[in-house]
């Protein structure tokens, strides 16, 4: 038989770019990167060529109102931000293949690649704008340096880009009751020309492409009505602006969000010119292309980003996973009511798989939004992280340790109690269905749930009780066998625990999805608890924390 080399599947993995502004939060974490880290992982483990990439978004206005207040040039305060984010993400074990800058060669030389190849096609076009203008600042005031009500909505005090209430996006000039938000003063309006990019000529190309199956359904149902109303987009911003400029175009620069989700790209080059590899071979149809977002981003992602695609002739994404919002102790998670949560906060409490645990079980796969308590955190820690998983691990290495001179016994007669545990154990790899559908909490539940069938079968034949050597060593091995078959199903999920796991069981780090293999009689064990219980006083001090 002639077998033919199976090119194994690549996976081009993205998380939405988190914006080099200020420190991680915990509200990214929950709808975008954990899930990407956990489905990466997962990815890795099956055999799939995975480059998992990701990058600070550095550009708009933003960052330049807040590098000013900092009194720090934007090139060196998004470089600080880019530096501590990057800390944060590999304490917490995110494993990105590249974590790159939305300000870099790449992008400026990918943003100009788009906007030619758009321009050549057609899909661009000139119009002259009316645009608010500071007289007093003597500058056009773009974005956020306009604050006015919703024209939609009506919500006061909003930014000139969107509205946080509603949702939708607009131009500054919408906004009424218009300020400048430098000076207070009221803006007068100027006219320039502008690139608009014609978002209307890809309704039919969006359209088919919101038919795709493994696109998440409840967000393609509100997107398509979206559809019946495409706006040209306007992707051109006026100096000064920190952002690349636009070819051709004295002082015009690309609005940031034209030049974010061309950064996936961009950190994908800068990984392929690290690892000797080609962009097209990764960026292309036959790879699946994955983007990990928020629900606040799905405009830019379902529609401007595809359109932007198809004009630039790059391949679509296969899935975009979106995830809702993170409330905090039931409140929306803000700076000025202190329930904005850091990363780096809650790591110096917790070990980061006691995060990651928590984070994944409040993350069902859909847009609803989650709550951040710290009293259901305690519960899910030590009841289920603990209760469940735990306590099994240090239960059977002890057990093996102290009554089994410390190495995992040859298995003698099973009895069919025995036999039925190890079918079930067996079927821990049917959660490969839940994890490719990245159904990812499900899939932590479904892990779970073998760990306390492993539990209750510990409790069952209750090795301290047995006198028969025979069947004592057939329980130790079994019960050894479902710690190590846990820790290495769990390792996408609670990788630092994984190989800790493994360190007590004297095995390397785990290799392949579902792979036995170096489960045998004869490892040495050495048992140690995985995590500490958490305590009332951290669950108080943080509740006071939150609550003042
Ligand atoms: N820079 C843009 C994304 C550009 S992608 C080409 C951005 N950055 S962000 O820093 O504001 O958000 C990063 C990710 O975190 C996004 O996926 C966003 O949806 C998500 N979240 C931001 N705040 C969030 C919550 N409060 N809760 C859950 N997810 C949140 O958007
Ligand atoms: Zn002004």
């Amino acid at each position: 038989m002639v077998r033919i080399a199976q090119k194994r599947q690549r996976k081009l993995i993205t998380s939405a770019l988190p914006y080099a502004n200020g420190d991680l939060h915990i509200g990214g974490i929950r709808s975008t990167y954990l899930p990407a880290d956990v489905y990466a992982r997962y990815c890795r483990l099956k055999g799939c060529d995975v480059v998992f990439a990701c990058a600070t978004d550095e550009h708009g206005t933003p960052i330049e109102m807040n590098a000013a207040k900092e009194k720090m040039e934007p090139e060196k305060f998004v470089e600080k931000y880019h530096e501590r984010q990057e800390k944060d993400f590999q304490a917490l074990g995110v494993s990105f293949d590249v974590f790159h800058h939305t300000h870099s060669d790449e992008s400026r030389e990918l943003s100009e690649l788009f906007y030619e190849r758009a321009e050549k096609r057609g899909c661009t076009f000139l119009k002259e704008v009316e645009l608010t203008f500071c007289s007093s600042c003597k500058r056009f005031l773009p974005d956020r340096y306009v604050k006015g009500a919703c024209p939609h909505c009506k919500a006061e005090d909003q930014y000139g880009d969107g509205c946080e209430k509603c949702g939708k996006v607009y131009s500054p000039k919408d906004l009424l009751k218009p300020e400048c938000a430098i000076c207070g003063k009221q803006p007068t309006s100027r006219k320039v020309e502008h690139v608009f990019f014609k978002l209307s000529a890809f309704r039919k190309e969006l359209e088919d492409f919101l038919q795709a199956q493994s696109l998440q359904k409840d967000v393609v149902h509100y997107v398509q009505n979206w559809l019946k109303d495409l706006k040209e987009w306007d992707i051109t911003r006026d100096g000064p602006y920190f952002g690349i400029p636009i070819p051709g175009r004295k002082n015009q620069f690309f609005y940031v969000w034209f030049d974010a989700p061309i950064g996936y790209v961009a950190a994908t080059k800068k990984w392929c010119s690290e690892n000797n590899e080609n962009l097209e071979d990764w960026w292309n149809e036959k790879s699946e292309i994955i983007h990990f977002i928020g629900k606040d981003i799905v405009y830019h992602h379902y529609l401007f980003w595809p359109a932007m695609l198809h004009a630039a002739g790059y391949a679509l994404p296969k899935a975009i996973p979106t995830r809702g919002y993170l409330n905090v102790e039931g409140q929306k998670m803000s700076k000025s009511r202190g329930t904005f949560v850091l990363l780096k906060e809650v790591l110096g409490e917790v070990a980061p798989d006691v995060l990651r645990y928590y984070m994944t079980s409040i993350t069902p796969a859909d847009t609803t939004d989650g709550n951040f308590a710290w009293k259901d955190f305690q519960a899910k820690t030590n009841n289920e992280l603990i209760g469940a998983y735990g306590n099994l691990v240090f239960r059977v290495l002890s057990f093996i340790e102290r009554k089994a001179g410390g190495v995992v016994p040859r298995p003698g007669k099973y009895s069919d109690q025995d036999k039925a545990f190890e079918k079930k154990l067996e079927g821990i790899w049917n959660v490969g269905e839940k994890l490719d559908a990245i159904r990812v909490k499900e899939a932590q539940e479904e892990l779970f749930a073998h760990a306390s069938e492993a539990n209750k079968y510990f409790n069952d034949r209750a090795p301290w009780k047995l006198k028969n050597q025979e069947e004592l060593d057939t329980v130790l091995y079994l019960s050894a066998k479902a710690v190590y078959s846990l820790a290495l199903a769990l390792y996408p999920f609670l990788p630092f625990s994984s190989v800790e796991v493994f360190r007590q069981l004297g095995v390397p780090a785990p290799g392949k999805w579902a792979d036995l293999s170096g489960f045998k009689p004869g490892l040495k064990v050495s048992a140690k608890p995985l995590f500490p219980r958490m305590e009332d006083e951290l669950v108080e001090k943080q509740v006071r924390k939150l609550s003042n």
